[in-house]
């Protein structure tokens, strides 16, 4: 019985050793995209890893008929927490997209273009993180190209608001940025 015991233990310990090699391994970071299927609006949420170029932000929805507009909001963390770094507003009771960012709770000059969408349809939204700012489409048509106006750094959420209706909130590319070790995947960051 004593020896069954010394063996246990003995397992034990190699399991042990065995795992926390496993933790310190170079492991590559899970690229793939993370996704959230009809939350409910409005919507924030953590970006996995934060915000970094080669990043983007994907949304599939439906405009409903009564729709005055939505947006959508990359948000920096630790600051104000009504600032945006970009704020992406479809608007259908005027005739554009109104680009902004806010900051300490007040809005910057606005850029507007000519709104591609209407109510009562379905729209594909990416905004793509790039080194020089956002770059965002409606249905594959690229709508503006954003300078930053803060640093991308600083994002690290994503909020949706206003009417509209929701099937699909993805982060889609690259990787973790400085994970704290041991890190659990960015699975559960999105919810
Ligand atoms: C304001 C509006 C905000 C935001 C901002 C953009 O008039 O209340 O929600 O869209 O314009 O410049």
């Amino acid at each position: 019985a004593v020896r069954n015991i010394v063996r246990k233990f003995f397992l034990g310990f190699v399991v042990i050793i065995f795992t926390d090699l496993l933790g310190k391994s170079n492991m590559s970071w899970y690229e793939g995209p993370i996704q959230i299927m009809n939350p409910s609006i409005p919507y924030q949420a953590r970006i996995p890893g934060g915000a970094m170029p080669g990043k983007s932000v994907y949304v599939q929805g439906y405009v409903p008929h009564d729709s005055e507009g939505f947006s959508v909001n990359l948000k920096p963390h630790g600051g104000h927490n009504d600032d945006i770094a970009f704020h992406f507003n479809p608007r259908f009771n005027e005739p554009d997209v109104v680009c902004n960012t806010c900051v300490d709770g007040s809005w910057g000059s606005e850029e507007r273009h000519p709104e591609p969408l209407q109510r009562g349809q379905a729209f594909e939204i990416k905004i793509k993180m790039k080194d020089y700012g956002f770059k965002a489409s409606i249905n594959g048509e690229t709508i503006c190209k954003y300078p930053h106006r803060v640093s991308l750094n600083d994002v690290d959420a994503v909020s949706i608001v206003g009417n509209v209706h929701v099937n699909v909130l993805r982060a889609e590319g690259g990787t973790v940025r400085s994970p704290e070790v041991p890190y659990i995947g960015p699975i559960s960051c999105l919810t």
